[in-house]
């Protein structure tokens, strides 16, 4: 296959398979409503298959950076249909990250409200707050019926997200937040349908995707997870625990027929990855994690021998509004800057030149 051939994952219908990775900018204000700025950023990126948007409040609590976008107030469902119509207007198609933040949190974030998290164990570090650095608190421990609750939160915040004109939603299940601390047998500890076995500890993320599929389709819905990522004390350190709460879990979530499975994990074409795709059933979207940022050739292979239907770009798209093109044509990249990922205002975020401008 090629990579700038389309694809369709359920119901959506990209152009190329290069998706826009969900990167996290924290430029929507205290009101976490996306604005101007986050307008531009998104429609300058249209040209990708598919945009992920950045990780998404459901609820006030899940909040986790200064600064993050909610789906929650009617301001910010507004503020997101702006994004949505910009960025449609161009031709291009979005969903949006649902992200509970769960313990990777501080109340000095989340508005002063408790932090919340499948047990009530901290994160051995520190985030960062409006109040510079401070230390993780020990987390809230969800009762059984809170876990419910949490599971309403995303069908709204999905339900809501549609209602915003976006084309569907991503469940964030990956990178140590919420969905991820239940999987994991070192953040939960629960006693509870929720906690012990893989079954249990996999129960939630399979609620959520059921619960979210039967409100909105299960074609404008997909998951992302980082097995074996071991990030923000979310640890998976048993490969055989780690292939049973994986392999239920994408067991359980075959009959859904949800629109694709996103993994981000070191060897996209290795063979825990390729068993969960297969487990799973459904389209994947790959990405191999943080250690360096996805190039050309890599995300060319990935298509080429098959190991993925589409790859998830970060970096490179953070960089490189008209990436497909550049990609497309062989030229040249502007180079990212890590000093204004999570920075404030339109520097680094939507002033990175297209080839045109740079051409001018
Ligand atoms: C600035 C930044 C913010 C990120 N925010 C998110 C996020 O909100 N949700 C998520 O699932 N992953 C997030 N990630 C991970 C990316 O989606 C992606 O997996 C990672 O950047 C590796 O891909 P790359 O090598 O193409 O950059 C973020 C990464 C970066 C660099």
């Amino acid at each position: 296959m090629d990579l700038f051939s389309p694809v369709t994952l359920g119901e959506l219908e990209l152009a190329n398979r290069v998706v826009m990775a969900p990167l996290t900018r924290m430029r929507s204000g205290s009101a976490g409503v996306p604005g101007d700025i986050v307008v531009d950023h998104y429609a300058q990126r249209a040209g990708v298959g598919l945009i992920i948007t950045e990780g998404t409040y459901p609820t006030p609590e899940g909040q986790a950076f200064v600064g993050q976008p909610g789906i929650v107030t009617d301001e910010q469902v507004a503020g997101w249909r702006r994004v949505a119509e910009a960025v449609h207007a161009r031709g291009g198609r979005m969903v949006l990250q649902v992200m509970h933040g769960g313990r990777v949190t501080h109340p000095d974030v989340n508005g002063g409200r408790r932090v919340e998290a499948p047990s009530a164990i901290a994160i051995d570090g520190a985030g960062h707050t409006e109040r510079g650095k401070q230390p993780y608190p020990v987390p809230h421990a969800l009762s059984t019926d809170e876990v419910r609750d949490v599971v309403a939160a995303f069908v709204r915040a999905s339900e809501r997200a549609i209602e915003a004109g976006l084309d569907g939603v991503e469940l964030h299940g990956a990178n140590g937040y919420l969905l991820h601390e239940f999987l994991s047998p070192a953040a939960n500890r629960r006693e509870d349908v929720y906690g012990g076995s893989p079954e249990n500890r996999a129960r939630v993320v399979v609620e959520v995707a059921t619960a979210v599929s039967a409100a909105i389709g299960a074609g404008r819905v997909g998951l992302r997870i980082s097995p074996e990522h071991n990030i923000q004390d979310a640890l998976e350190t048993d490969p055989a625990d780690l292939r049973a709460t994986y392999g239920t879990l994408l067991d359980q979530l075959r009959p859904l027929g949800l629109a694709y499975l996103s993994v981000l994990h070191r060897e996209p074409a290795g063979e825990l990855v390729q068993e969960l795709r297969a487990r799973f059933g459904g389209k994947l979207i790959a990405n191999s994690g943080f250690s360096s940022p996805t190039t050309r050739e890599e995300a060319v292979r990935l298509i080429e021998a098959a190991h993925a239907d589409a790859v998830a770009v970060g970096r490179p798209v953070i960089a490189n509004p008209d990436l497909v093109e550049r990609w497309q044509g062989g030229h040249p990249e502007n180079v990212p800057d890590p000093a204004t990922f999570y920075a404030a205002g339109a520097a680094g975020y939507t002033d990175y030149p297209t080839l045109a401008l740079s051409r001018s």
